[in-house]
């Protein structure tokens, strides 16, 4: 029987590359996001190119109460669930008191609440079936607290802290929990930026972030080379060069 994944913010971007390549690869696709036109479109395309099937959900991570429901809809529908992708983000730039406090406040009730809500909802689920694979996407925006970025490097440095506590929960059971965490990938999360370094297109980033889920590889930057050394250097920028670079 085919593998079968619910992924949510499958809608656009990376969720929708990642759907199109696996649907190539043959998976099963339950796709969530608010946007069913899309979503529909997206599935049709799916079914034409050889995904064993698939099914398409409108889902709102900020109703947090609805996820479990609609991800045991899912279950039913595909057999059972191997692979649950919590992908769906939203991101600001603002600095700091700014009065932005109501934009911030939904990137963490998306980014962070509605992640956990997902994979806590996938934990209890695996738990009953025996197995399963979770993926969080957080960022390399997690890794240190960037200028006009507070509520999303804080959102998803927090997704990166619940992933490894759930790692830690299902340790030595048949649950995987993978954490990628990309830096700038092609898409309309980061288009209004004004520099994105080491910019790759969605299909390559898609390519490589699939091929990372199918090895179960636990943590990644995305791509690898030259985040994970960018990564480091983050870590011990001082603030006044971390300042300027914004
Ligand atoms: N692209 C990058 O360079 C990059 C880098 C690091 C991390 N990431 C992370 O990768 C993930 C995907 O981002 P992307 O680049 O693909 O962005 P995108 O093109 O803007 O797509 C975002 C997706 O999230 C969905 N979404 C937003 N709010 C939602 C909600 N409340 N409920 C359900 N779905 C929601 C959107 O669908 P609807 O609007 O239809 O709901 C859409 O499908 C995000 O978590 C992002 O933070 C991306």
């Amino acid at each position: 029987m085919a593998k079968s994944i619910f992924l949510t913010g499958a809608s656009a971007g990376l969720g929708e590359g990642m759907a199109r390549g696996f649907a190539k690869r043959g998976y099963s696709l339950a796709l969530a996001a608010r946007s069913r036109d899309k979503l529909e479109v997206l599935a049709e395309e799916l079914r034409r190119s050889g995904a064993a099937k698939v099914v398409v959900y409108t889902l709102d991570v900020t109703d947090y109460d609805s996820v479990p429901r609609v991800m045991g809809e899912a279950a039913a529908e595909l057999g059972g669930l191997d692979i649950v992708i919590a992908n769906s983000g939203i991101a600001t730039a603002t600095p700091a008191g700014r009065g932005s406090f109501e934009a911030a406040r939904r990137v963490i009730d998306t980014n962070l609440l509605g992640a956990m809500a997902t994979i806590e909802a996938a934990v209890e689920l695996f738990r009953k079936q025996g197995h399963g694979h979770i993926v969080g996407i957080s960022s390399v925006s997690g890794v240190r607290g960037l200028p006009t970025q507070s509520a999303y490097s804080a959102s998803k440095s927090g997704v990166t802290r619940y992933l490894e506590s759930v790692r830690a929960d299902v340790f030595g059971t048949a649950i995987r929990v993978t954490d990628l965490a990309p830096g700038f990938i092609d898409t309309a999360i980061n288009r209004n930026l004004p520099s994105r370094p080491f910019l790759v297109s969605a299909e390559k980033g898609t390519e490589i972030m699939i091929a990372m889920i199918e090895k179960q590889v636990g943590f990644r930057y995305v791509p690898v080379v030259p985040w994970t050394l960018v990564a480091l250097l983050l870590k011990i920028l001082p603030t006044r060069l971390l300042a300027k670079a914004s």
